[in-house]
């Protein structure tokens, strides 16, 4: 079952798991007269602070929603613009990753990706991967029904090759073959930009996540307003079934 524990920073319960889907770089932009792009260089600083934050913070793990399989469907030079980005941003951070024990961990079709992207998000993974003080996920031509259709196939292959049963599949073998295995769940899902769904983000992981939607385009967000997400998801109360009284007896 999930778990929540104290941060060192905040009385209140914190999450284990922030996924972040950050949304609004283009409206942010539009609303001020600049190209598109000048929102996704904006929010690429929003990227920016919320990791450290959440990192002061003492948050195991933080997960980005960076650019979805359906994105893919963006004009060509938008596309190549937020790769170019993304390359920078791996580039840039690295440093601050290391000297901060932050482990980036990519997740979504990486064969997909541009050579020169896909090169750097494995070399940053192979860098960072003994950082033990936070994960950082980004999940890069991501949709999470493609995950679940990748799992099914190797848990196919897996069984057609006599190495596992029917009745060995239960919840934590199918978490196992996802992208996010060894992750913890999801705790609280956040959206910004004021939309109000999940566009294809972590169906499986994120199943019994709180969901804290804002207005605030991505560009605007930082710091404070992840401390008003987490603040919210303090004063939610997660029964997982139970009564109110069962949930609070087990405190
Ligand atoms: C989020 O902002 C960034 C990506 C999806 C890559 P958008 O680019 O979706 O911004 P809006 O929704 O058009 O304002
Ligand atoms: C979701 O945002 C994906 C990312 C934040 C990377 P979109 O802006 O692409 O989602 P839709 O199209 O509004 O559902
Ligand atoms: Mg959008």
């Amino acid at each position: 079952m999930p778990t929540a524990f104290q941060s060192p920073s905040h009385t209140e319960p914190m999450p284990r798991h922030v996924a972040i889907i950050m949304d609004g770089n283009g409206r942010w932009a539009q609303g001020r007269g600049l190209p598109r792009t000048a929102g996704h260089e904006k929010g690429a600083e929003a990227v920016r602070e919320t990791v450290r934050h959440a990192r002061r913070l003492g948050l195991e793990c933080l997960t980005l929603f960076a650019f979805s399989t359906l994105n893919w469907q963006r004009p060509t030079s938008e596309v190549r613009d937020l790769m170019d980005l993304l390359e920078r941003f791996l580039v840039d951070e690295l440093p601050e990753m290391l000297q901060n024990g932050i482990r980036l961990v990519a997740i979504g079709e990486r064969e997909l990706l541009p050579a020169k992207v896909r090169t750097r998000l494995e070399e940053t993974e192979a860098r960072t991967a003994h950082g033990k003080d936070m994960t950082l996920v980004l999940a890069v031509s991501y949709d999470g029904r493609r995950d679940l259709v990748r799992a099914a196939r190797q848990i196919a292959e897996l069984a057609r090759r006599g190495e596992l049963l029917p009745a060995d599949v239960d919840e934590a073998q199918l978490a196992s073959v996802l992208s996010t295995a060894d992750l913890p769940d999801v705790d609280l899902l956040v959206r910004t930009s004021g939309e109000k769904r999940l566009s294809g983000f972590l169906p499986f992981e994120a199943c019994y996540a709180e969901l804290h939607f804002t207005p605030i385009h991505w560009p605007d967000f930082g710091a404070e307003a992840l401390d008003a997400s987490i603040a919210e998801f303090a004063r939610r109360h997660r029964r997982f079934g139970m009564t109110g009284e069962q949930a609070a007896a087990l405190g």
